[in-house]
């Protein structure tokens, strides 16, 4: 395990307003309190395994603010920012954007819809990279070029799985977890041939949210409530940790929507010594 660095963004004003997703539903009241207080359980989950957390300030009047993966993608310290497909959302990309700059992190401002880690997931090797709902197919080659990755796109095609991070989780360097239904044919083949030793998930944990999980190589924060999942995870080697983010999912996010790996470029080896 490496000690990483994430960006969140506290919850303040978290709200469901409006509906971009299958899962929100603005008639359906939500719990200001309790989103704030699961929220804060895995940002202190996250800071006792050893971990960073910067925080973004939340801005009134984007509810959806606290799901920072989507704020940009960074990759050996370059930030691609975001520009969100939904209107309700698009003022996030320029404040992320913003933040990023005032760190002094190389920036790029994004030509076609991209929704930052919600749909480019990088491995260490290359880019995982969604489209089909949100994040425009033309993006992953922008991507790809700027954060200097090889990329393979894949194609989703079931609205509860509007983001890649909601259907596959990268575990470490080599491993990820998906849910194949979510994927085109095509694109399950790909998975599978580039990750025939995936672990697989079933509806009932992909349903509630198991593969939004953040792993830090060995410990994965997931919902407590998946089942099979967690023992595979066990299994595999990996220590899963429950984490409830029921207000958030509300939303239709999870932990790993919460937070936004910052991949600062990694330390050139020392020269070996005669
Ligand atoms: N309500 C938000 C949206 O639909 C949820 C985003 C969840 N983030 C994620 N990385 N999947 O855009």
């Amino acid at each position: 395990m490496r000690i990483r660095r994430y960006l969140m963004c506290e919850p303040r004003h978290f709200d469901v307003t409006y509906s971009i997703n299958p899962w929100m539903e603005p008639a359906k009241p939500t719990d200001a309190r309790l989103a704030l207080m699961q929220w804060e359980r895995l940002r202190s989950l996250l800071v006792g395994l050893g971990h960073h957390v910067d925080l973004m300030a939340p801005l009134p009047g984007l509810p959806d603010m606290v799901f920072a993966a989507n704020g940009a993608t960074m990759v050996d310290g370059k930030v691609l920012s975001a520009r969100f497909r939904h209107p309700q959302r698009r003022a996030e990309g320029p404040a992320y954007l913003e933040w990023f700059r005032r760190q002094g992190f190389e920036t790029r401002e994004a030509r076609f819809v991209n929704e930052g880690e919600g749909d480019l997931l990088d491995t260490g090797a290359r880019l995982l990279a969604g489209t089909g709902f949100r994040t425009d197919r033309r993006a992953h080659a922008e991507a790809a070029a700027f954060l200097g990755r090889p990329v393979l796109s894949l194609k989703l095609v079931d609205p509860r799985f509007y983001h890649l991070d909601t259907a596959l989780a990268v575990l470490d360097h080599e491993r990820i977890m998906y849910y194949p239904a979510a994927f085109s044919a095509a694109s399950q083949a790909v998975l599978r041939r580039h990750y025939p030793d995936a672990i697989l998930a079933e509806a009932a944990d992909a349903e509630i949210f198991g593969l939004n999980a953040v792993s830090d190589g060995r410990h994965v924060l997931l919902p407590p409530q998946t089942t099979r999942l967690a023992g595979a995870l066990t299994a595999a080697g990996f220590v899963p940790i429950g984490v409830d983010l029921s207000e958030l999912l509300k939303a239709g996010g999870g932990a790993k929507c919460c937070t936004l790996e910052l991949r600062e470029r990694p330390a050139t080896p020392e020269p070996a010594k005669e």
